[in-house]
Protein backbone atom coordinates (compact mmCIF):
# COMPACT_ATOMS: atom_id res chain seq x y z
CA UNK A 1 0.00 0.00 0.00
CA UNK A 2 1.50 3.26 -1.26
CA UNK A 3 0.05 6.65 -0.03
CA UNK A 4 -0.82 8.05 -3.83
CA UNK A 5 -2.15 4.39 -4.50
CA UNK A 6 -4.33 4.71 -8.05
CA UNK A 7 -3.34 8.32 -8.22
CA UNK A 8 -2.43 10.38 -11.58
CA UNK A 9 0.86 12.68 -11.08
CA UNK A 10 2.56 15.34 -13.87
CA UNK A 11 5.81 15.90 -12.68
CA UNK A 12 7.27 18.89 -14.64
CA UNK A 13 11.09 18.56 -15.50
CA UNK A 14 11.47 15.41 -14.04
CA UNK A 15 14.23 14.10 -16.19
CA UNK A 16 16.84 15.29 -13.96
CA UNK A 17 17.05 16.50 -10.57
CA UNK A 18 14.74 17.69 -7.79
CA UNK A 19 12.36 16.38 -10.48
CA UNK A 20 13.16 13.35 -11.46
CA UNK A 21 13.57 12.02 -7.58
CA UNK A 22 10.04 13.44 -7.50
CA UNK A 23 9.12 11.47 -10.04
CA UNK A 24 10.21 8.17 -9.11
CA UNK A 25 8.69 8.46 -5.04
CA UNK A 26 5.37 9.14 -6.46
CA UNK A 27 5.51 6.15 -8.72
CA UNK A 28 7.11 4.34 -5.62
CA UNK A 29 3.97 5.39 -3.34
CA UNK A 30 1.61 4.35 -6.23
CA UNK A 31 0.94 6.89 -8.76
CA UNK A 32 1.06 6.78 -12.58
CA UNK A 33 3.33 9.81 -13.65
CA UNK A 34 3.30 11.77 -16.69
CA UNK A 35 7.12 12.34 -16.63
CA UNK A 36 7.43 15.88 -18.55
CA UNK A 37 10.43 17.22 -19.74
CA UNK A 38 11.38 19.56 -22.69
CA UNK A 39 14.98 17.99 -21.95
CA UNK A 40 17.10 21.56 -21.99
CA UNK A 41 20.17 22.54 -21.02
CA UNK A 42 20.42 24.24 -17.63
CA UNK A 43 19.59 28.01 -19.53
CA UNK A 44 16.86 26.28 -21.61
CA UNK A 45 18.55 25.06 -24.83
CA UNK A 46 18.30 22.03 -26.57
CA UNK A 47 16.31 19.13 -26.26
CA UNK A 48 17.40 16.02 -25.40
CA UNK A 49 14.47 13.82 -24.47
CA UNK A 50 16.82 10.84 -23.06
CA UNK A 51 16.69 11.79 -19.52
CA UNK A 52 12.99 11.76 -19.08
CA UNK A 53 13.06 8.44 -21.26
CA UNK A 54 15.62 7.73 -18.48
CA UNK A 55 12.94 8.77 -15.70
CA UNK A 56 10.18 6.43 -17.13
CA UNK A 57 12.35 3.46 -17.39
CA UNK A 58 13.40 3.74 -13.93
CA UNK A 59 10.24 3.65 -12.61
CA UNK A 60 9.21 1.00 -15.23
CA UNK A 61 11.84 -1.18 -13.88
CA UNK A 62 10.46 -0.93 -10.36
CA UNK A 63 7.40 -1.70 -11.10
CA UNK A 64 5.59 1.31 -11.91
CA UNK A 65 3.90 3.22 -14.32
CA UNK A 66 5.17 6.39 -16.24
CA UNK A 67 4.71 7.85 -19.79
CA UNK A 68 7.31 10.48 -21.18
CA UNK A 69 5.82 13.88 -22.24
CA UNK A 70 8.05 16.41 -23.46
CA UNK A 71 6.00 19.63 -23.72
CA UNK A 72 7.54 23.18 -23.19
CA UNK A 73 5.95 24.35 -20.21
CA UNK A 74 5.99 27.23 -20.89
CA UNK A 75 3.82 26.51 -24.50
CA UNK A 76 0.09 27.21 -24.06
CA UNK A 77 -0.62 24.56 -25.90
CA UNK A 78 2.03 22.40 -24.87
CA UNK A 79 0.66 22.90 -20.96
CA UNK A 80 -2.91 22.25 -22.47
CA UNK A 81 -1.55 18.67 -24.27
CA UNK A 82 0.00 17.75 -20.98
CA UNK A 83 -2.99 17.77 -18.91
CA UNK A 84 -5.00 16.66 -21.48
CA UNK A 85 -2.58 13.31 -21.58
CA UNK A 86 -3.20 12.21 -18.19
CA UNK A 87 -7.07 12.25 -19.18
CA UNK A 88 -6.47 10.66 -22.31
CA UNK A 89 -4.37 8.29 -21.11
CA UNK A 90 -5.68 7.55 -17.32
CA UNK A 91 -9.12 9.04 -17.20
CA UNK A 92 -8.22 11.80 -14.88
CA UNK A 93 -5.53 14.19 -13.07
CA UNK A 94 -5.26 14.09 -9.54
CA UNK A 95 -1.56 15.60 -8.42
CA UNK A 96 0.62 18.14 -10.40
CA UNK A 97 4.19 18.99 -9.61
CA UNK A 98 4.87 22.15 -11.33
CA UNK A 99 8.79 21.82 -10.97
CA UNK A 100 10.47 22.80 -14.28
CA UNK A 101 12.96 25.64 -14.77
CA UNK A 102 16.15 27.43 -16.20
CA UNK A 103 18.94 29.41 -14.49
CA UNK A 104 19.94 32.75 -16.29
CA UNK A 105 21.89 34.32 -13.87
CA UNK A 106 23.36 37.75 -14.38
CA UNK A 107 23.06 41.29 -12.27
CA UNK A 108 20.55 43.43 -13.40
CA UNK A 109 22.35 45.90 -14.97
CA UNK A 110 24.17 42.87 -17.25
CA UNK A 111 20.70 41.37 -17.79
CA UNK A 112 19.79 40.93 -21.75
CA UNK A 113 16.04 41.34 -22.53
CA UNK A 114 15.85 37.96 -23.66
CA UNK A 115 17.67 36.26 -20.03
CA UNK A 116 14.91 37.74 -18.29
CA UNK A 117 11.80 37.42 -20.83
CA UNK A 118 12.93 33.58 -20.99
CA UNK A 119 12.99 32.76 -16.71
CA UNK A 120 10.09 34.31 -16.25
CA UNK A 121 7.98 32.56 -18.91
CA UNK A 122 9.62 28.78 -17.83
CA UNK A 123 8.82 29.71 -14.27
CA UNK A 124 6.01 31.50 -13.73
CA UNK A 125 3.98 31.19 -17.16
CA UNK A 126 5.16 27.65 -17.06
CA UNK A 127 3.63 27.25 -13.97
CA UNK A 128 0.43 29.12 -14.59
CA UNK A 129 -0.17 27.43 -17.76
CA UNK A 130 -0.04 24.23 -16.08
CA UNK A 131 -2.03 25.00 -13.35
CA UNK A 132 -4.82 27.12 -15.37
CA UNK A 133 -5.15 23.45 -17.43
CA UNK A 134 -5.41 21.83 -14.77
CA UNK A 135 -7.69 23.99 -12.72
CA UNK A 136 -9.99 23.65 -15.90
CA UNK A 137 -10.17 19.91 -15.64
CA UNK A 138 -10.85 20.14 -11.97
CA UNK A 139 -13.41 22.51 -11.95
CA UNK A 140 -14.94 20.83 -14.37
CA UNK A 141 -15.48 17.86 -12.65
CA UNK A 142 -16.64 19.52 -9.22
CA UNK A 143 -19.45 21.40 -11.55
CA UNK A 144 -20.33 17.90 -12.87
CA UNK A 145 -21.38 16.61 -9.29
CA UNK A 146 -17.77 14.63 -8.61
CA UNK A 147 -16.29 14.78 -5.43
CA UNK A 148 -12.82 15.88 -6.75
CA UNK A 149 -9.52 14.95 -4.84
CA UNK A 150 -6.23 17.65 -6.48
CA UNK A 151 -2.84 19.04 -5.66
CA UNK A 152 -0.85 21.59 -7.02
CA UNK A 153 2.84 21.19 -5.29
CA UNK A 154 4.72 24.41 -7.24
CA UNK A 155 8.34 25.20 -6.57
CA UNK A 156 9.60 28.10 -5.40
CA UNK A 157 13.09 29.32 -3.94
CA UNK A 158 14.72 31.19 -0.90
CA UNK A 159 16.13 33.42 -4.25
CA UNK A 160 12.38 34.72 -4.41
CA UNK A 161 11.49 34.49 -0.69
CA UNK A 162 14.86 36.25 0.26
CA UNK A 163 15.91 37.94 -2.79
CA UNK A 164 18.99 36.85 -3.89
CA UNK A 165 21.79 39.04 -5.55
CA UNK A 166 22.01 38.46 -8.74
CA UNK A 167 18.73 36.48 -9.72
CA UNK A 168 16.59 39.17 -10.26
CA UNK A 169 15.00 37.24 -13.38
CA UNK A 170 14.63 34.06 -11.59
CA UNK A 171 13.94 35.25 -7.88
CA UNK A 172 11.05 37.80 -9.16
CA UNK A 173 9.81 34.80 -10.91
CA UNK A 174 9.86 32.39 -7.61
CA UNK A 175 8.48 35.16 -5.74
CA UNK A 176 5.93 35.21 -8.15
CA UNK A 177 5.20 31.98 -7.82
CA UNK A 178 4.61 31.91 -4.04
CA UNK A 179 2.22 34.36 -4.54
CA UNK A 180 0.55 32.76 -7.24
CA UNK A 181 0.71 29.45 -4.69
CA UNK A 182 -1.33 31.70 -2.28
CA UNK A 183 -3.85 32.52 -4.59
CA UNK A 184 -4.58 29.40 -6.54
CA UNK A 185 -5.33 27.96 -3.04
CA UNK A 186 -7.62 30.51 -2.34
CA UNK A 187 -9.75 30.31 -5.78
CA UNK A 188 -9.32 26.73 -5.83
CA UNK A 189 -9.90 24.89 -2.44
CA UNK A 190 -13.99 24.92 -2.79
CA UNK A 191 -13.14 22.46 -6.26
CA UNK A 192 -10.96 20.10 -4.08
CA UNK A 193 -8.16 21.63 -4.76
CA UNK A 194 -5.14 22.01 -1.60
CA UNK A 195 -2.29 23.85 -3.28
CA UNK A 196 1.24 24.32 -1.70
CA UNK A 197 5.19 25.60 -2.50
CA UNK A 198 9.05 23.98 -1.72
CA UNK A 199 11.77 26.34 -1.87
CA UNK A 200 13.88 23.20 -1.73
CA UNK A 201 17.68 22.86 -1.85
CA UNK A 202 19.56 20.53 -3.26
CA UNK A 203 22.38 19.41 -5.45
CA UNK A 204 21.81 19.44 -9.21
CA UNK A 205 23.64 20.74 -12.04
CA UNK A 206 21.50 24.24 -11.45
CA UNK A 207 23.40 24.54 -7.86
CA UNK A 208 26.50 22.50 -8.29
CA UNK A 209 28.56 25.71 -8.86
CA UNK A 210 26.66 27.69 -6.08
CA UNK A 211 26.89 25.05 -3.28
CA UNK A 212 30.73 23.60 -4.74
CA UNK A 213 32.34 20.95 -2.32
CA UNK A 214 30.22 22.09 0.46
CA UNK A 215 27.47 19.89 -1.11
CA UNK A 216 29.48 17.03 -2.09
CA UNK A 217 28.65 13.27 -0.71
CA UNK A 218 30.32 11.86 1.59
CA UNK A 219 31.14 8.28 1.60
CA UNK A 220 28.58 7.01 4.91
CA UNK A 221 27.44 10.14 6.24
CA UNK A 222 23.99 11.28 5.32
CA UNK A 223 23.90 13.33 1.91
CA UNK A 224 22.12 16.30 2.89
CA UNK A 225 22.63 18.32 -1.11
CA UNK A 226 20.79 15.07 -2.17
CA UNK A 227 17.71 16.05 -4.45
CA UNK A 228 16.25 12.91 -2.98
CA UNK A 229 15.78 14.68 0.23
CA UNK A 230 13.01 16.90 -0.87
CA UNK A 231 10.68 14.04 -2.54
CA UNK A 232 9.30 12.96 0.30
CA UNK A 233 7.72 16.78 1.55
CA UNK A 234 6.46 16.48 -2.26
CA UNK A 235 4.87 13.09 -1.69
CA UNK A 236 3.04 13.90 1.38
CA UNK A 237 2.12 16.95 0.47
CA UNK A 238 0.75 15.02 -2.60
CA UNK A 239 -1.26 12.59 -0.66
CA UNK A 240 -4.56 12.76 1.42
CA UNK A 241 -2.61 12.89 4.95
CA UNK A 242 -2.28 16.68 3.79
CA UNK A 243 -5.72 17.80 2.94
CA UNK A 244 -5.92 20.19 5.59
CA UNK A 245 -2.36 21.83 4.24
CA UNK A 246 -3.14 24.90 1.94
CA UNK A 247 -1.98 27.76 0.48
CA UNK A 248 1.77 26.93 2.58
CA UNK A 249 5.65 27.60 1.41
CA UNK A 250 8.24 25.15 2.87
CA UNK A 251 11.80 25.30 2.17
CA UNK A 252 13.11 21.82 2.22
CA UNK A 253 16.89 19.97 2.57
CA UNK A 254 18.89 17.35 3.63
CA UNK A 255 16.71 16.14 7.53
CA UNK A 256 15.23 19.56 7.59
CA UNK A 257 11.84 20.97 6.62
CA UNK A 258 10.70 24.25 7.35
CA UNK A 259 6.95 26.35 6.87
CA UNK A 260 7.33 29.44 6.01
CA UNK A 261 5.44 32.67 6.81
CA UNK A 262 4.55 35.04 4.42
CA UNK A 263 4.79 39.27 4.22
CA UNK A 264 3.08 40.27 7.40
CA UNK A 265 3.16 44.12 9.07
CA UNK A 266 6.25 44.66 10.84
CA UNK A 267 5.66 48.11 12.43
CA UNK A 268 3.24 50.94 11.89
CA UNK A 269 1.93 54.55 12.15
CA UNK A 270 -1.36 55.42 12.29
CA UNK A 271 -3.70 58.08 12.21
CA UNK A 272 -6.79 59.94 10.44
CA UNK A 273 -5.40 62.04 7.86
CA UNK A 274 -3.26 61.88 5.34
CA UNK A 275 0.80 62.18 6.09
CA UNK A 276 3.19 64.30 4.33
CA UNK A 277 6.43 63.50 2.95
CA UNK A 278 7.95 65.66 5.73
CA UNK A 279 5.98 64.75 8.71
CA UNK A 280 6.62 60.56 7.44
CA UNK A 281 10.29 61.28 7.68
CA UNK A 282 9.84 62.54 11.54
CA UNK A 283 8.02 59.52 11.94
CA UNK A 284 10.59 56.83 10.46
CA UNK A 285 12.08 55.99 14.03
CA UNK A 286 8.20 55.02 15.19
CA UNK A 287 7.93 53.47 11.81
CA UNK A 288 11.05 51.31 12.52
CA UNK A 289 10.75 50.94 16.07
CA UNK A 290 11.07 47.14 16.39
CA UNK A 291 12.25 46.96 12.75
CA UNK A 292 15.54 47.57 10.91
CA UNK A 293 15.32 49.47 8.20
CA UNK A 294 17.81 48.58 5.89
CA UNK A 295 17.89 45.05 3.38
CA UNK A 296 16.02 42.68 4.88
CA UNK A 297 18.52 39.49 5.58
CA UNK A 298 17.92 35.69 4.15
CA UNK A 299 16.43 34.12 7.47
CA UNK A 300 18.10 31.05 8.51
CA UNK A 301 16.90 28.63 11.61
N1 LIG B 1 18.55 22.73 -6.90
C1 LIG B 1 18.23 23.64 -5.96
O1 LIG B 1 18.91 23.80 -4.91
C2 LIG B 1 17.02 24.51 -6.15
C3 LIG B 1 16.81 25.58 -5.26
C4 LIG B 1 15.65 26.33 -5.38
C5 LIG B 1 14.75 26.04 -6.38
N2 LIG B 1 14.98 25.02 -7.27
C6 LIG B 1 14.00 24.75 -8.29
O2 LIG B 1 13.76 23.36 -8.39
C7 LIG B 1 13.34 23.04 -9.72
C8 LIG B 1 14.17 21.90 -10.27
O3 LIG B 1 15.50 22.34 -10.40
P1 LIG B 1 16.77 21.35 -10.46
O4 LIG B 1 17.75 21.91 -9.50
O5 LIG B 1 16.32 19.95 -10.31
O6 LIG B 1 17.31 21.67 -11.93
P2 LIG B 1 17.59 20.73 -13.22
O7 LIG B 1 18.20 21.62 -14.23
O8 LIG B 1 18.35 19.52 -12.77
O9 LIG B 1 16.15 20.26 -13.67
C9 LIG B 1 15.24 21.12 -14.30
C10 LIG B 1 14.53 20.34 -15.38
O10 LIG B 1 13.53 21.18 -15.98
C11 LIG B 1 13.50 20.92 -17.37
N3 LIG B 1 12.92 22.06 -18.10
C12 LIG B 1 13.48 23.27 -18.31
N4 LIG B 1 12.66 24.05 -19.02
C13 LIG B 1 11.54 23.32 -19.27
C14 LIG B 1 10.34 23.59 -19.96
N5 LIG B 1 10.12 24.78 -20.54
N6 LIG B 1 9.40 22.61 -20.02
C15 LIG B 1 9.61 21.40 -19.46
N7 LIG B 1 10.75 21.09 -18.81
C16 LIG B 1 11.71 22.04 -18.70
C17 LIG B 1 14.96 20.69 -17.74
O11 LIG B 1 15.09 20.00 -18.98
C18 LIG B 1 15.46 19.91 -16.53
O12 LIG B 1 15.39 18.52 -16.73
C19 LIG B 1 13.47 24.34 -10.52
O13 LIG B 1 12.21 25.00 -10.56
C20 LIG B 1 14.43 25.15 -9.69
O14 LIG B 1 14.30 26.52 -9.92
C21 LIG B 1 16.10 24.26 -7.17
Amino acid sequence: MGMLDGKVAIVTGAGRGIGREEALLLAAEGAKVIVNDVGASVHGEGGDKSPAQQTVDDIVAAGGEAVVNGADVSSWIGAEGLVQEAVDRWGKLDILVNNAGILRDKMSFSMTEADWDDVIRVHLKGHFACSHFAAVHWRARSKAGEDVYARIINTASESGLFGNAGQANYGAAKAGIAALTVILARELERYGVRVNAISPRARTRMTEDLFGAMAQAEEGKFDAFGPANVAPLVAFLASPAADDVNGQNFVVYGGSVWVMQGWTPAGSVERDSRWTPQELAEAKGKLFESHPSSIPPFSFF
